[in-house]
């Protein structure tokens, strides 16, 4: 069936930046369906011919030179039009409509626009009929900032949407390696009988960034880093990790298995937020070869930065999930801006035998770790140990790591997060995308945290950009003995 991209907000920033770029992979790897035509819609008046061109500076800024062809470019902007005409009002989506919407072709709406106009932009689709059973529904974060909050969008959403046709973005789903972790854990049966209480000891997942907020201080001073990392992409991780085998690959399996996971987190109470989270907010410091400004001296025109704000840049939590299989096993979650690079992990900590065959010998004998490495190299890491080759008395042992790279280095990477999941949403596969029953169980986690921040009044902890975050972090794991890998640099080094 062919099936249409309408794109509402389709010449603003995330349709520009991110949106054309992923799509227009879809047409390099050949995966844009052949009839597919792209719709953009926005309130400013232009040409298709200014619209192309408009787009194609974008792309250009956007992707790898070597990924550009104009070939494809040609191809790809065959497939695009321009819609004027505000989609609140019905009247011009009715326009919109009779243009290029007269016909049986399923249809994919994109909202590019803020989640406050989604309500209104919905009920315009409603009045000019384009909400028919086979049309599917795009959004994604900020989806609010509290459960209430998101509630009230979702209702919104419902009166015109099933929830089957809504498809909820959360684009660490669409990358790689991500679904490697699916792979990893479900196509390996090795996995499964260590997978559990008995045999792993903690875990780690760390999302570090080297960038700082830059121009979207205004918004991201609302956010904070627990509302715009935590609350989606850490907790999507932490389910892949932590979930139930699915029954199968659909999304219904899969989904429910993960909200199993959020329903099963343990809400911090008020008296133990300051033992089990950490925040913190990055001072001025070195990033890249550069000097960088602090949080609050951040400069620019667009906006006012307040000099006393506690909103956090990291975040560190020990996140507790009471189910059978993982209770006992916390899980270490940090996240922050401003870190000595962009790196993303997870470290499954395994246990240790108390009985020590190697007593005299292994001052250095650790527990295994399995670690997988997100971004922006993927790949994983296996800690063993083993003989130090020689003739000293005994059996001495080291640890060494095992390595397997699933590098972007080696495998031309020729898409993004986001083509995946318009190839996913274009075949109406919707597994990777998240149910509302999953945004709500995760605010209603995070809710609870910035409720014993209020309460308590815990301020944010000053950490040196370029660093690795604020010493509570360091302190967070200290308490129960145990350390975060800070090792990344020298591993993935190695791999060079
Ligand atoms: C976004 C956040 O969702 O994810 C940004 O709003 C963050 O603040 C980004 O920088 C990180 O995504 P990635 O794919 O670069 O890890």
């Amino acid at each position: 069936m062919k099936t249409d991209l309408l794109i509402v907000g389709g010449d603003g920033d995330l349709a520009l930046r991110k949106l054309y770029p992923s799509l227009y992979y879809l047409e390099l790897n050949n995966c844009m369906p052949e009839n597919t035509r792209i719709i953009g819609m926005a309130r400013t008046g232009q040409t298709r011919e200014e619209f192309h061109s408009k787009i194609n500076i974008w792309l250009k800024s956007k992707i790898k030179e070597e990924l550009y062809s104009e070939e494809k470019w040609l191809s790809f902007a065959d497939k695009i039009w321009f819609g004027q005409g505000d989609a609140t009002d019905p009247e011009a989506l009715e326009r919109v409509k009779s243009e290029f919407f007269e016909n049986d072709n399923h249809l994919v709406i994109y909202l590019a626009v803020p989640p406050m106009i989604f309500g209104n932009v919905c009920s315009s689709i409603n009045r000019c009929g384009l909400n028919r059973p086979t049309t599917r529904l795009v959004i994604e974060k900020p989806l609010g900032d509290s459960r209430e909050s998101f509630l009230a969008i979702n209702n919104e959403l419902s009166r015109t949407f099933s929830e089957e046709q809504i498809f909820r973005i959360d684009h660490y789903l669409g990358k790689e390696s991500v679904q490697n972790l699916l792979a990893l854990r479900f196509a390996n049966d090795m996995f499964e009988p260590l997978w559990n209480s008995r045999y792993i000891d903690h875990i780690q997942i760390t999302v570090t960034e080297s960038v700082g907020v830059g121009n979207r201080w205004a918004f991201y001073d609302q956010t904070g880093a627990t509302r715009d990392m935590v609350q989606n992409h850490l907790l999507q991780v932490l389910c892949l990790v932590a979930m139930e085998p699915p029954a199968s690959l659909n999304a219904e399996s899969v989904r429910a298995e993960k909200l199993k996971v959020l329903n099963a987190l343990r809400l911090i109470p008020h008296e133990e937020v300051e033992s089990l989270t950490v925040r913190g907010q990055y001072g001025s410091g070195y990033v890249d070869d550069e000097d960088v400004p602090g949080y609050r001296e951040e400069k620019s025109d667009k906006y006012k930065v307040d000099p006393n704000s506690q909103t956090e840049t990291f975040v560190a939590i020990k996140a507790e999930i009471e189910n059978w299989r993982w209770s006992g096993v916390p899980v270490y979650l940090r996240t922050g801006k401003r870190m000595h690079k962009r790196h993303s992990e997870i470290v499954i900590q395994f246990k240790q035998s108390r009985h020590q065959i190697f007593e005299e010998n292994h001052s250095e004998h650790k527990a295994n770790q399995l670690i997988i490495q997100l971004q922006p190299d993927a790949g994983i890491a296996l800690r063993l140990m083993h003989k130090v080759p020689g003739l000293d008395a005994g059996i001495p042992v080291e640890d060494g790591v095992l390595n397997f790279s699933f590098d972007e280095k080696e495998q031309k990477v020729t898409y993004d997060a986001y083509s995946r999941l318009f190839f996913d949403v274009l075949r109406n596969d919707p597994t990777l995308f998240v149910s509302a029953a999953e945004v709500e169980a995760a605010w209603k986690w995070v809710d609870q945290i910035f409720a014993g921040w209020k309460a308590t009044g815990m301020p944010v902890e000053e950490y040196q950009s370029g660093g690795l975050g604020p010493d509570g972090a360091d302190e967070l794991l200290g308490r129960d003995d145990r350390k975060w890998l800070n090792e990344d640099f020298e591993l993935w080094c190695a791999l060079d």
